[in-house]
């Protein structure tokens, strides 16, 4: 259940007790997000709250409070796991209007000292649990949860329950993928069916519900839950394509595990911020739709070479942003 308080006053944060305050919501409301997945805060609003933190610190640097989430990924609420991640897995930054995305391709045209030569893709922003997973030799060996973004929960007991992840590929490549389980609408479903056959209390959300499985070890049933790859990394050896990361999906998509070019709001690689914003409203239109939850429309830059020139910063890569999408009114 998402409980929607009023949304924070749009205007900037004046005194270091209104700064204060707003962490310590900040914080209980991404605490609850992560852990109960009762949100104290819709997800618009928490963004809002957390910008006016920013802008806070900005202008008084020396009261930033080493608490503050905003230096923090999943605003530090998820505790480290065991196992270091091959490379950090980051948040992303958002936008929530034309003029932010324009504003975005500008920061981008900045750091590339050009105009973008290779393209806009455009992906859906899938809600559900982040999930790094392992491929040896063509076989998965490890699933991790994003964890703080450094390290990561090992969960591969999953293996085998999550449908778009092959136990086997097609071929004996080494990769990392990196992508989104979710519990799909019906997966949701029937989870709570199942669960209430074991006397097990109702996941509260599909998002908490796909965070809660992928944890959960030695129940005694099976939820089935749903990736979707929105990225890769390279293991031993140089096996992915090095243009644009169209093509690398595409070769993971190849190798037999689902990529978000296969939900029904697609991939999509556009020349133009304009055609972005077709698209990321075309998505919009779609989203009550789909047959899962997405919480916004992922824009990256498409040719791998302009993503390391635009660069990464300590919290979320410069090369792409998470265009939000208004939350859906609860039925
Ligand atoms: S790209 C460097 N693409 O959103 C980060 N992320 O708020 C690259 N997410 O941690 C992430 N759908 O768990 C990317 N199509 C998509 C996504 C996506 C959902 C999640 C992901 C990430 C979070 C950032």
């Amino acid at each position: 259940m998402t409980i929607t308080t009023t949304a924070p006053a749009g205007s900037a944060l004046t005194t270091r007790d209104e700064y204060a305050d707003a962490i310590g919501t900040a914080i209980r409301a991404s605490a609850a997000y992560y852990g109960s997945g009762d949100s104290l805060l819709d997800d618009a609003s928490f963004d809002l709250l957390v910008s006016l933190v920013q802008a806070y610190e900005e202008r008084y640097p020396e009261h930033t409070d080493p608490a503050s989430p905003t230096g923090k990924v999943a605003g530090g609420a998820v505790p480290a796991g065991e196992v270091a991640h091959t490379a950090a897995m980051l948040s992303l930054a958002n936008a929530f209007d034309p003029q932010d995305l324009r504003d975005w391709e500008a920061s981008v045209v900045r750091r590339l000292g050009a105009p973008v030569a290779g393209g806009y893709v455009v992906e859906p922003k899938l809600d559900g649990a982040s999930l790094a997973a392992r491929y040896e030799g063509g076989r998965l060996v490890r699933l991790v949860t994003r964890g703080n973004g450094t390290s990561g929960e090992d969960v591969s007991h999953a293996i085998g329950t999550i449908v778009g992840l092959p136990e086997r590929l097609a071929s004996d490549v080494s990769f990392e993928v990196r992508g989104e389980v979710l519990l799909a609408t019906a997966q949701f479903e029937r989870a709570n069916e199942i669960r209430a056959a074991h006397g097990a209390g109702a996941f509260s959300n599909a998002r908490n519900g796909a965070a809660g499985t992928l944890r959960a070890k030695g129940r005694p049933y099976t939820v089935e839950m749903t990736f979707w790859a929105f990225g890769a990394v390279e293991l031993d050896g140089a096996v992915l394509p090095d243009t644009s990361h169209a093509q690398v999906m595409a070769f993971v998509a190849a190798a037999g595990v689902q990529t978000a070019a296969a939900t029904p709001a697609g991939l999509t690689v556009v020349a133009t911020v304009a055609e972005v914003q077709e698209q990321v409203d075309r998505i919009a239109a779609l989203r009550a739709r789909l047959p899962f939850g997405i919480d916004g429309v992922v824009v990256k830059l498409d040719r791998l070479a302009e993503q390391a020139a635009a660069g990464t910063g300590s919290r979320h890569p410069h090369w792409a942003t998470a265009y939000k999408l208004a939350v859906l009114p609860l039925v």
